[in-house]
């Protein structure tokens, strides 16, 4: 860690006709995702020491203000003083320098703060290489977070462990009715009342432990993404990054905490990084952590890291410039993983509902075939199958139900002729893992497509069976419950609403 933290008692003292002209300055240059996303292209998934010098080159042969500023306040460029104050206005460029934002750099400038854009909204955070505990401002994972947002967006949204308050400033601008957030560092407090100024939204920020400045209160979605990395002993705690010993310890407790502040109906979206222990699967860690109350949960794993890569992947962010302090750290953490046994760790977001009186409780573990993540379209439909698996079976005749867009029935016979022909399930683009069905399935699959209704289906069953129709239904409707929960059938568009 090189650089020095931003001083945000000055920052926080610049007045609001001040910050108006900055946020409107930053919509002139244009200064959006487009821009970030081009220069995140180039080398993608190296170390910034590797990559940056390629991202400042091409940055600087891009015409207009955008490129200037991403240079500037995104990847750490020196820029030519007189260009960005001609981009940002004299007033607002000579009062971020008068507070210690810019440093001269010869006749250059460089920004001792990053400001990214992020969905609809600009994050100012600390430099990650800050020398000491920097705010995290919006990564990779952040971004993974936005995309499951639900439209439109509840009322009442809680973000904890904010950092610069990215996610919570991303649901105030889609229309929260009220955001609070809440981070254990003063300082990601301070950041995120100061990115509600720049923003030109409220957020009413805590600083506190997990949910203990809102005890007794209640919200509708509840936003985390706690620190997940290991600290070995002897390793200095940086609150933005160490989870505890193994890692996720922090968001096993967050997650027992949870339910407590949810509103029946409410939603929780948290982003977990674990290593179980050999024979645990994720889900199991998961729902250990959690109350015994009734809960909706749905785990979406990824691949989470092999344990060399974790190593080298956190000593970069104690030394970015992979120097003499990167190679001890690697060699600490990956001692440190070796000892607890972690050999990889899985990357999980966690979908915590808390139900309605009348709803029921269950728990589904879904690993996407493209390991990644769910957005908020594939959330709704998990959602809307595990509400049509759980309904009682009055209810669940009446429903429709399809196998998903691009499934098919795969039919194939040994080329000697000799052996019996298989049909496969397979599902490209859909959650259900390729599979070889029985005769029942098979029939049940097809008729599933034909038919309307569960009820038409058990009819369809029985009569091509040639048995009652009240004697099959019970296990028609099993198998379309587990055909529900793994994805080989879904609600029909018509029917789930
Ligand atoms: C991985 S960062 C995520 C920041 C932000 N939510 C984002 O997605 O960009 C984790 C955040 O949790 C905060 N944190 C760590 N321990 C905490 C605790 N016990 N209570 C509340 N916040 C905590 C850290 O300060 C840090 O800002």
């Amino acid at each position: 860690m090189n650089g020095d933290l931003l001083d945000l008692e000055a920052l926080s003292s610049l007045p609001d006709g001040l910050m108006e002209a900055f946020r409107h300055a930053l919509r002139t240059a244009g200064y959006d995702g487009r821009i970030l996303g081009q220069a995140e292209a180039i080398a993608p998934r190296q170390f910034d020491a590797v990559r940056l010098p390629l991202v400042h080159a091409w940055l600087a042969r891009q015409p207009g203000a955008a490129p200037l500023l991403a240079r500037l306040f995104a990847y750490r460029d020196g820029v030519p003083r007189e260009q960005a104050f001609d981009v940002l206005g004299r007033e607002v460029g000579g009062a971020l320098e008068a507070c210690g934002v810019f440093v001269p750099d010869d006749d250059r400038i460089r920004c001792s703060m990053r400001l990214l854009p992020f969905g609809r909204v600009w994050i100012a955070s600390d430099d990650a290489d800050a020398r000491h505990d920097p705010v995290m401002g919006p990564g990779a994972t952040t971004q993974e977070l936005l995309t499951t947002l639900p439209t439109p967006m509840p009322a009442r949204v809680l973000d904890v462990g904010c950092g610069a308050g990215s996610l919570a400033l991303a649901a105030a601008r889609a229309g929260a009715a009220s955001v609070t957030a809440i981070d254990l560092d003063p300082r990601a407090v301070t950041l995120t009342r100061w990115n509600a100024r720049l923003n030109d939204l409220e957020v009413a920020a805590h600083a506190g432990d997990l949910l203990a400045p809102v005890r007794e209160r209640q919200f509708d979605l509840i936003l985390a993404q706690p620190p997940f990395v290991p600290q070995p002993p002897g390793v200095e705690a940086t609150t933005y990054l160490h989870g505890g010993s193994r890692g996720d310890e922090l968001a096993l407790r967050l997650l027992g905490e949870l339910p407590g502040a949810m509103a029946p109906g409410g939603r929780a979206l948290v982003l977990v990084d674990t290593a179980p222990p050999a024979g645990q699967a994720t889900i199991e860690r998961i729902r250990d952590a959690l109350p015994e109350i009734p809960l909706q949960l749905s785990v979406i794993t990824a691949m989470g890291h092999e344990s060399h890569a974790l190593a080298i992947g956190y000593a970069a962010a104690a030394d970015s410039t992979l120097g003499p302090a990167f190679a001890e750290a690697a060699q600490r953490y990956a001692a440190h993983v070796e000892a607890l046994g972690i050999t990889h760790t899985r990357h999980a977001l966690v979908v915590l509902r808390k139900p309605l009186p009348n709803e029921p409780s269950w728990a589904v573990s879904v690993e996407p075939r493209n390991h990644t993540l769910y957005g908020a379209p594939l959330l709704r439909r998990l959602d809307a199958a595990m509400a049509l698996a759980t309904l009682a079976p009055d209810d669940l005749v009446q429903a429709k139900v399809q196998p998903p867009a691009g499934a098919a029935l795969v039919q194939s016979h040994p080329l000697d002729g000799q052996g019996p022909t298989t049909f496969r399930f397979v599902s490209p683009g859909g959650r259900a893992p390729d599979q070889e069905l029985s005769s029942a399935a098979l029939l049940l699959l097809d008729l599933a497509a034909q038919t309307d209704t569960v009820a038409a289906l058990v009819e369809a069953y029985a009569e091509a069976c040639e048995d009652d129709p009240a004697r099959v239904k019970a296990a028609v409707l099993d198998f379309l419950r587990k055909a529900l929960v793994s994805g080989m059938l879904e609600p029909r568009e018509d029917s789930s609403s």
